[in-house]
């Protein structure tokens, strides 16, 4: 299969550590990318552009959707995987490793190196000791880029524009990654957002100022049914657990929002409900059936997009990428 079309030039080699690397025109050509990835899967199930490059899934955190669509993604593009996901505790790390050795030892083996750790930061001090492309898989509460762009992706494949938009975050604010990091990217396009949480769970302060300081409309509200009417994404998220050191308090807050049927009643009929999942009791199964919930397609479009991001940052034909 010819490469032409199937890599965003310019990426070759680059890091993929925050949503602030990308700007409206790169956006735009990952998702022309992850378009064509689309339409390859649907044809003939993948390409063969990356064969012989291999990539290390190292998650020192729990995954399902993450590392399963870029070991897809890899192996749809004709490459192969080192998946250090289940067991980091059978690996070299239990015994005290550190995570710059880990990364120089990987990349040894590995062209391309995608990292979840429970750090903020730890994707940066990652790629500071590779010398090949570092992919953040989220670190921590910090951020989680590549879900980022699968969010944006599947808004703007979903309701054809960005532009104009009233998106209502829902649930951890204060926790999840993947609302931080799309609260960054959203900032570059001219939407109106309004963050729903419990006062505890709240966007943290510096993400607020930098949307506002973008120019965005923004509002806070900690009931749903003050915004579900007017939005064109219910972006809902989980209470993230792992990140408390209160149980009792997470057990409190756990299932602040529920998503029904009878609350769906009040959304208009062109909106769509995301979710980064997994779900533990935000969204009611009985949702699943209307045709705005988006939350399954979504998941679908992170691998098209991790398939365009893997296609670009690694080198186009033969040698590593330290020595493209
Ligand atoms: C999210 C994460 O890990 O931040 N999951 C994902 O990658 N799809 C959301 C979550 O765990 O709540």
């Amino acid at each position: 299969m010819n490469e032409e079309g199937l890599r965003v030039a310019g990426m070759t080699g680059m890091d993929v550590l925050s949503v602030s690397q990308y700007e409206p025109a790169m956006l735009r050509e990952v998702f022309e990318v992850a378009q064509r990835m689309r339409s390859i899967v649907k044809e003939r199930g993948g390409a063969d552009i990356l064969r012989g490059r291999v990539l290390a899934a190292l998650f020192y955190e729990p995954s399902t959707r993450t590392s399963a669509s870029f070991i897809a993604a890899m192996q749809r593009l004709g490459g192969s995987v080192i998946p250090i996901t289940q067991g980091v505790q059978f690996s070299s790390v239990s015994k005290g490793e550190s995570l710059p050795d880990t990364i120089r030892t990987l990349e040894q083996y590995a062209d391309v190196i995608v990292l979840r750790h429970p750090e903020v930061g730890s994707a940066r001090e990652a790629a500071a000791a590779a010398s090949v492309p570092v992919i953040n898989a989220g670190d921590g509460s910090g951020e989680h880029p590549t879900q980022a762009l699968l969010d944006l992706f599947t808004i703007h494949d979903e309701l054809g524009r960005l532009d104009g938009l009233h998106v209502a975050m829902v649930g951890d604010l204060r926790f999840g990654r993947t609302v931080h990091s799309l609260t960054r990217l959203l900032a570059q396009f001219d939407v109106k957002l309004t963050f729903v949480s419990p006062e505890i769970l709240r966007l943290p302060l510096d993400l607020m100022n930098e949307a506002r300081d973008a120019g965005l409309a923004v509002r806070e509200t900690y009931n749903v049914a003050d915004v579900i009417g007017d939005v064109d994404v219910l972006y809902v998220t989980r209470v993230q657990k792992e990140r408390f050191t209160d149980l009792a308090q997470y057990e409190e807050l756990k299932s602040f929002y529920v998503i029904t049927p009878e609350l769906m009643k009040e959304a208009r009929d062109e909106m769509i409900v995301m979710h980064p999942l997994p779900r533990v009791g935000e969204i009611s199964p009985d949702v699943d059936s209307d045709p705005r919930a988006a939350y399954f397609r979504q998941v679908q479009n992170g691998m098209f997009v991790r398939m365009a991001l893997l296609a670009s940052v690694l080198p186009p034909h033969g040698g590593r990428s330290d020595e493209a």
